[in-house]
């Protein structure tokens, strides 16, 4: 008997916690249904908005690579590297609503049992602005979407009202959660943004708003390096750049930090991993912080644009994950999700060589030596 990789998520049943996440593996129809074809249990569409986005001349993202013979990372193709990380400064998806409405419903008309998530974005500076997401947010869901997943996240939006913007502000997160839950009547996941001090506070926000589920990391607010010779920023356009969103490898000990940090404080809430995963064991780190699907991005644009051979590695990794735990009983995800969530704790509570000589980082009046 094969193993049992199916999730209920917020009420939803997925036939494996895998996702492609909102970004180029998800920004057409065609790509969506290959994803399905080739496996993924759910997709998250590429960012939906009202109005039609113009993106940077030139490319919107590319790939840095570290040396193993050099301390180099670079964009620049380096023998004998391994990936470090994809840098973009892409913005939503250029189709508009229209344009999503029936592939939505044709995507769902042929893989009914897959779940298809609607992420959905727009402004929060007036009345109108926020009435926006509740038309998004009922379009997609009427189209036949099973969920909606609220983008509070993008970092280098061009307008000042959107994005990572209004996830930097908890009055906001909660507040647009809760005008999409007014007419939802499919799960809402709310997308955080990783660059705020303590992501606690946004995602106590949007539980406030109703979040169903919280979804974290997009990508981390970075530039470009500088190249040496020619000292202009490997990716520019006319010499300059502006901040974009660091994503894969580099990030996920980030990553799995802020989301550390939300599963402790809110152990009985969902949350969707994501950043830096190729394979089952960089997905494993999420599950076992208590996250109950996966969402993966940097490693699928680089293999045939949606993953076909990073789902499969996915699959056959937690396949051979529950096989090889199989003697202490382990037949699905629930049954070691959260095992390692509260082996995070304060510095102050991992152990020293002698409890002794533990003062807490504070002054001793005696001085270390009179201490003992
Ligand atoms: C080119 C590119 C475009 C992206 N576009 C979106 C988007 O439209 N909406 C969104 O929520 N996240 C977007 N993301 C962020 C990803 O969904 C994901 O959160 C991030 O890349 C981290 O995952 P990774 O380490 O697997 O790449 C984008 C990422 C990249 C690289």
């Amino acid at each position: 008997m094969s193993a049992d990789l199916s999730v209920n998520f917020t009420g939803l049943k997925f036939e494996n916690p895998f996702l492609l996440a909102s970004a180029p593996p998800t920004e057409s129809e065609n790509n969506i249904l290959r994803a399905f074809d080739a496996g993924w249990g759910g997709v998250v569409t590429k960012t939906i908005g009202l109005h039609p986005v113009v993106n940077v001349r030139g490319p919107k993202t590319k790939f840095m690579r570290a040396s193993a013979d050099s301390c180099q990372i670079s964009m620049k193709k380096l023998p004998n590297s391994a990936l470090h990380s994809s840098w973009n400064w892409e913005l939503i998806s250029d189709k508009v609503l229209d344009w999503w409405i029936p592939r939505i419903t044709n995507i769902k008309k042929q893989h009914p049992s897959k779940i298809l998530i609607a992420s959905i974005m727009a402004g929060s500076g007036s009345d109108k602005e926020l009435a926006n997401w509740q038309l998004l947010a009922k379009s997609c869901q009427e189209a036949g979407a099973d969920g909606l997943e609220l983008n509070l996240s993008c970092p280098h939006m061009d307008r000042a009202d959107m994005g990572s913007n209004i996830g930097k502000n908890q009055e906001l997160c909660s507040y647009v959660t809760q005008v999409v839950k007014e007419v939802a009547t499919i799960p809402v996941w709310a997308k955080l943004t990783p660059s705020t001090t303590d992501i606690v506070i946004e995602a106590k926000a949007a539980f406030r708003g109703g979040a169903d589920a919280i979804t974290s990391s997009n990508t981390f607010p970075s530039i470009p390096l500088i190249d040496s010779e020619t000292l202009e920023f490997e990716i520019h356009v006319d010499g300059f750049v502006s901040s974009g969103g660091l994503g894969g490898p580099a990030i996920l000990p980030l990553a799995l930090a802020k989301m550390s940090q939300m599963t402790l404080a809110f152990p009985d809430k969902s949350f969707s991993g994501i950043g830096g995963i190729s394979d089952f064991s960089q997905a494993l780190n999420y599950f076992l912080l208590g996250c109950g699907t996966v969402q993966v991005c940097t490693a699928a644009m680089l293999d045939h644009a949606i993953g076909p051979n990073v789902i499969k590695t996915l699959k056959n990794g937690m396949t051979a994950f529950l096989e090889k735990n199989a003697e202490r009983g382990w037949k699905s995800l629930e049954d070691f999700r959260g095992l390692r969530r509260d082996r995070v704790v304060l510095q102050s509570q991992i152990a020293r060589p002698t409890g002794a000589d533990y003062f807490g980082g504070h002054e001793v009046s005696e001085g270390y030596s009179g201490a003992s």
